[in-house]
């Protein structure tokens, strides 16, 4: 037996039930580790757990357990830690929509910062100190320079931004006055795509505002057609720039971020890109997943986003280096298995009547 393999470990997955949730659980119940799941269902469905269960089957299944809590109860955080010892906590509990953050500020601050703080509370009294944290590109505002390296500048635009950039300053003071704490803090770029099977998947409430689940809606008829946000920038063919990655490459991202609490004790409190390092434009990506779907996406050429930058993608050479880890996956297979989702659940995880 080698050493750190014999004993099971146990991961807290919190929003576990989400879109990046989900297929992460997935990937960490196939490594061989068990998973506890604590989610408010504030922006997912018990279902998708559900067909996380049936996807790894009956074996893995019986070593994931799903929790309904919310992370601003404390009562509900301690009730978790006070039964069994987890090992590390996966960390995607928010709210991410950016338009919403900007109405309405003291909902983010309120779930994102109090919700991360009681986690931590609970985690340093019961002495799990590791940490994957989901924080975003979102923190390098509108990047002065291409590629996106770690150590540049950090700037929030919005209200969700802003909680993503605390909680990332918060993470490095905990880890400065407490240096045993261990914590990666991965910067995902835009996520897209879905589990090869077809059976998970993002399912956002209402209207999308990002641009691959509106894509979707459109193809399957939900959505008359693509507003294109933009098309006087200064790229190739007018539209934004952005680094697409495979949410099953993220998913993997996790397991190597893991991995690297595990084994490197000097690891601290540090930032990785989860991008591919190539940048897709909006109609670039249109194009990609009408030839993956054999649909017609009908596009309006609409003025630009407020708040939306012209290109932005990941430098990956941290991530490949430290964590051994690096995207499989290109604009194509994202888009055949987004369709593949959309295709075989055109509402979700809804049954529509
Ligand atoms: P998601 O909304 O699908 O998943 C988040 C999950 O957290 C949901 O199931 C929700 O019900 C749960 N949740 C929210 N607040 C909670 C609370 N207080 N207590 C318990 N559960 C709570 O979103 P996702 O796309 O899977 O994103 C996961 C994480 O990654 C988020 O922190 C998000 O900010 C971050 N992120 C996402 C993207 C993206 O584009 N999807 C990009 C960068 C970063
Ligand atoms: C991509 C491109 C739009 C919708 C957001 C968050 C970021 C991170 C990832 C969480 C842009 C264009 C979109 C549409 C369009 N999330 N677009 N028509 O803005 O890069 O990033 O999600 O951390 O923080 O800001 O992603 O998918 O919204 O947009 O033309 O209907 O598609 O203008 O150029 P974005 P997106």
């Amino acid at each position: 037996v080698e050493m750190g393999s014999s004993v099971e470990q146990n991961i807290l997955v919190t929003g576990g039930a989400g879109f990046i949730g989900t297929h992460t659980v997935v990937q960490l119940l196939k490594e061989g580790f068990k998973v506890s799941i604590i989610d408010n269902l504030d922006n997912s469905v018990i279902e998708a757990v559900d067909r996380v269960r049936e996807l790894v089957g009956p074996d893995l299944s019986n070593k994931l357990e799903f929790n309904l809590g919310d992370l601003r109860n404390k009562g509900d955080i301690e009730k978790l830690f006070s039964k069994q010892r987890f090992d590390a906590v996966i960390h995607f509990a928010g709210l991410k929509a950016v338009g919403e953050s900007v109405g309405n500020p003291r909902r983010y601050f309120d779930n994102n910062l109090v919700g991360t703080i009681n986690l931590y509370e609970a985690m340093a009294k019961y002495h799990c100190k590791m940490m994957v944290f989901s924080s975003s590109a979102t923190v390098y505002g509108q990047p002065e320079k291409i590629p996106c390296v770690e150590d540049f500048e950090l700037k929030a635009m919005n209200p969700y931004g802003r909680t993503k950039l605390f909680l990332e300053e918060i993470a490095r003071d905990i880890h400065a006055a407490e240096p045993e704490w261990r914590i990666v803090l991965l910067r995902y770029f835009n996520p897209v795509g879905a589990h090869e099977s077809g059976r998970i998947g993002e399912d956002p409430k209402g209207i999308p505002n990002n641009l691959m689940p509106y894509i979707q809606q459109v193809a399957v008829g939900r959505l008359p057609e693509l507003n294109v946000y933009g098309h006087d920038y200064p790229t190739e063919d007018g539209s934004a720039v952005r680094d697409y990655i495979h949410v099953m490459d993220l998913a993997d991202g996790h397991i190597a971020a893991l991995r690297k609490l595990f084994a490197d004790p000097k690891i601290g409190c540090t930032a990785y890109n989860l991008g591919t390092g190539r940048g897709t434009s909006v109609l670039e990506m249109v194009a990609a997943f009408e030839k993956a779907s054999g649909k017609k996406i009908p596009i309006k050429l609409c003025p630009r986003r407020a708040g939306d930058a012209t290109a932005v993608y990941a430098s990956t050479e941290r991530a490949e280096k430290e964590l051994g880890w690096k995207a499989k996956y290109g604009v194509d297979e994202m888009c055949r298995d987004q369709w593949n989702w959309a295709n075989n659940n055109p509402w979700g995880y809804q049954k529509k009547l």
